[in-house]
């Protein structure tokens, strides 16, 4: 099992290019299925969880390999099965929106029901609820969903209940090929919604209002292939400047849309960093001691998202004063605090709530990470702690994070993998 090896206490100080967004990439990489002829994904992230949409890929029988290190090429021609293996799907949870791609193409689909990070139950009862609103019949059995429609799906409105990221996507995908109109109301407003949107509309499919609580999708009866660049990875831009934050130093951070994560970067300037942005860039510097956040709630977009709370409480732990945040996304999202506790932070978790009480110091301490953005924060703190810090379980880093060693040396940190 691999490891990251992490002497902290080294202030950073460089510029970097942030990576292709990993939320964006997959919804995309299921997109493909509908669109008859080649499709090219350019700036597409080298992680695990990339691989793995790639492999399910190929168990359907299409092509798709990494033609460079960032672009991905595509070919749904070869659309044999419409099933996706159990370990395939318990190895990525958001290989969920297969279900609306498949479904739109081929009428059918067997998956089961998806695994994926410990941060929660993570239902698709709303994913269920939206299909079956557009003709599609689905049956669960031992684990597995069944999704059957006889001929094209319908256009439908469809209200979601909560504005779902995966099952906003999974309407988008059922959508533009379906017969007819499909109104789908309080939909998620990610930035990867647009993205996704911006793609399918590239290869001919006619949606409108993505990044909006309101989408209006008419159905198409073919797509065809397109190159498309993938959006900045807005999560990954965020992580890299509470590196920042919490080990002290300046970095740029380029490549990214500041407005992305605003409510960000407006914690970070209450945590006493000054944050400058323009255009495709933001500029992070923490020159003195942090101060305390008083409370971060997390919200749908365009709030402050549930991606981050792990590594702005990382670097909150040695802030003067005492932070809360309140999860509001996810119910079991909190597992970083345990770690973090055993590095020297002062934190209670009571539910939903997380009280951070700032530390003097942090110390190097034997962590391991239990989930993607988890992983990340203990990163975060192992930056900012004296002495060496050991993190394992770093695949679960490696799902989200390309060579998240590389990046950080590049800017003085002192972090390997082993
Ligand atoms: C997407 O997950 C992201 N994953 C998550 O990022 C992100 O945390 C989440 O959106 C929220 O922004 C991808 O895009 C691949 P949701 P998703 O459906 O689609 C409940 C990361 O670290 N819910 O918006 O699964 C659900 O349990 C990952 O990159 C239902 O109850 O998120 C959760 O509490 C982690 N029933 C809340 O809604 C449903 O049918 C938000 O889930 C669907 C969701």
């Amino acid at each position: 099992m691999q490891k990251l090896i992490i002497n902290g206490g080294r202030r950073l100080n460089g510029e970097i290019t942030v990576q292709g967004a990993k939320n964006a990439v997959l919804p995309v990489m299921a997109a493909a299925i509908l669109c008859d002829g080649r499709v090219t994904l350019r700036n597409c992230p080298r992680i695990t969880d990339t691989y793995c949409a790639l492999r399910i890929l190929k168990s359907l029988g299409c092509g798709g390999r990494f033609t460079d290190k960032n672009t991905v090429v595509i070919d749904s021609g070869g659309l044999a099965s419409s099933e996706i293996s159990d370990e395939l799907m318990r190895e990525m949870r958001s290989s969920v929106f297969f279900m609306g791609a498949l479904t739109g193409r081929t009428g059918q689909c067997r998956i089961s029901l998806p695994g994926g990070c410990d941060i929660g139950q993570r239902p698709v009862d709303i994913h269920i609820a939206a299909l079956k609103k557009m003709g599609v019949t689905v049956t669960e059995d031992h684990g597995s969903l069944n999704c059957f429609c006889d001929g094209r799906l319908k256009g439908a409105e469809i209200a979601l209940s909560f504005p779902s990221v995966g099952a906003t996507e999974n309407v988008i995908l059922a959508a533009v090929t379906a017969k007819g109109t499909t109104e789908l109301t309080n939909a998620a407003r990610e930035p990867e919604i647009a993205d996704l949107a911006e793609f399918l509309n590239r290869c001919g499919a006619d949606i409108k209002g993505a990044g909006t609580s309101s989408i209006t999708i008419h159905g198409r009866e073919k797509l065809h292939g397109c190159e498309y660049e993938i959006m900045p990875d807005r999560i990954c831009t965020a992580t890299y400047l509470a590196c920042t934050a919490a080990a002290g130093g300046e970095i740029l951070v380029k490549g990214c849309v500041p407005e992305h994560i605003r409510p960000v970067s407006s914690v970070f300037e209450q945590m006493g960093c000054s944050v400058y942005t323009c255009a495709d860039r933001i500029y992070l510097s923490s020159q003195k001691p942090l101060k305390a956040a008083d409370i971060v709630r997390t919200m749908v977009y365009p709030g402050f998202p549930t991606d981050c709370q792990a590594f702005v409480m990382a670097a909150l732990c040695k802030a003067e004063g005492t932070s809360v945040f309140v999860e509001n996304i996810f119910e079991n999202r909190y597992h970083h605090a345990a770690e973090l506790k055993r590095m020297g932070a002062d934190i209670r978790v009571e539910g939903k709530v997380a009280v951070v009480r700032g530390v003097k110091r942090l110390y190097g301490a034997k962590t391991a990470a239990s989930d993607l953005r988890g992983g990340a924060g203990l990163v975060t703190a192992a930056l900012s702690a004296e002495g060496t810090s050991e993190i394992s379980n770093i695949h679960f880093i490696d799902r989200g994070y390309e060579d998240i060693e590389t990046v950080l040396t590049s800017v003085g940190a002192d972090i390997k993998r082993v």
